[in-house]
C-alpha cells in the first residue's frame, strides 16, 4: 500500500480536479481542495469524506493567494487544475477576458506555488494542467491555446528552479466525460472521437491516472505529457 500523502488540488470542485481529489481520498490520502468560493470548497470536501477539507483561492487575483494558503500545513502533492475558459479570437479580441484567464494560469499558478514553497516537502511533486489546444487550436481558443503553451515553458523553468521538487504537466485532449465536454452535441464529440487512433476519447479517470503517475514516479520531472489517445497524430 502506498504511503499516505497530503494532496492539494487547486480547482478541485469540478471535473478532473474533483476526480483526482476523490481518488486520493479513497486511497487514504489527506486531501485539500480549492474553489473560488470557500463555502463551496468546504461543501465539496465534505462530500468526499472526513480526510478532505476545502479552502478558497481565486488564482485570477494572485495578490491574495498567499493569505489564502497561510493556514495550509505541509503538502506532498500539488495539482493545479483551475480554469475559467474564455471564448476569444484575435479578430474579435476581448482584452478583459484574455487578461483574466492569462492571469489565472500564467501568474496565478506560479504565485500559488511561490506561496506554498515553505510548505512543500523536499520530496514534493507538482502537476500543472495545460491542454492540447496549445497544438490544435479550435475557434475561440486564442487565449486557451496561448496559456496552455505557456504551461509548457512553466514546467521547464520550475523543474530546474525548484529542484529537487519535481514539476510536470498533463496536456489532455478532449476529455469526453468532463463537465465541459459531456454536454456538447453528440456529433461534436463523435467528430473528435473518430479522429482518435484509440477510437476513444480520454476520460477523467484516464487523466487522473496520468496525474497520479507523474506525482508518484520519482524519475518523472520536467515532462509535458499528452493524454489524448494519440489524437495529435492524426
Ligand atoms: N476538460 C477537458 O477536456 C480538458 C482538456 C484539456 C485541458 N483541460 C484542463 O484540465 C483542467 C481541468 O479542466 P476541467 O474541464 O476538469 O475543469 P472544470 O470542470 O471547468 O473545473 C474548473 C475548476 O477550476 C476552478 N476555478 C475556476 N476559476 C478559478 C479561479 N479563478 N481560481 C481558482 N480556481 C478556479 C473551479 O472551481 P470553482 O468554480 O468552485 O471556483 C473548478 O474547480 C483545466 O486546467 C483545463 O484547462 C481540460
Amino acid at each position: 500500500m502506498a504511503e499516505q500523502k497530503t494532496l492539494l488540488v487547486i480547482g478541485g470542485t469540478s471535473g478532473i480536479g474533483l476526480e483526482i481529489a476523490k481518488r486520493a481520498a479513497a486511497r487514504g490520502d489527506e486531501v485539500i481542495l480549492s474553489s473560488r468560493e470557500t463555502d463551496r470548497a468546504i461543501a465539496m470536501a465534505a462530500g468526499i469524506g472526513s480526510s478532505a477539507s476545502g479552502i478558497g483561492i481565486d488564482c485570477a487575483y494572485p495578490d491574495r493567494i498567499a493569505e489564502c494558503v497561510a493556514d495550509v500545513g505541509h503538502v506532498d502533492h500539488l495539482v493545479l487544475a483551475a480554469i475559467e475558459r474564455d471564448q476569444n479570437s484575435v479578430k474579435d479580441f476581448h482584452v478583459g477576458r484574455a487578461v483574466y484567464l492569462s492571469t489565472l494560469k500564467l501568474v496565478g499558478y506560479i504565485e500559488t506555488i511561490h506561496a506554498l514553497l515553505p510548505k512543500l516537502t523536499s520530496e514534493a511533486s507538482i502537476v500543472l494542467f495545460g491542454g492540447l489546444a496549445k497544438d490544435r487550436p479550435y475557434p475561440g481558443s486564442t487565449t486557451v491555446s496561448t496559456i496552455n503553451g505557456g504551461v509548457t515553458g512553466m514546467v521547464h523553468t520550475l523543474a530546474v528552479e525548484l529542484s529537487p521538487i519535481r514539476v510536470n504537466a498533463v496536456h489532455p485532449g478532449i476529455v469526453g466525460d468532463s463537465p465541459f465536454w459531456s454536454g456538447k452535441p453528440a456529433e461534436v464529440l463523435e467528430g473528435y472521437r473518430s479522429r482518435t487512433p484509440t477510437g476513444q476519447l480520454a476520460t477523467m479517470a484516464d487523466v487522473a491516472d496520468a496525474v497520479e503517475f507523474l506525482l508518484r514516479n520519482p524519475a518523472m520531472n520536467g515532462v509535458n505529457l499528452n493524454v489524448d489517445g494519440g489524437w495529435l497524430l492524426t
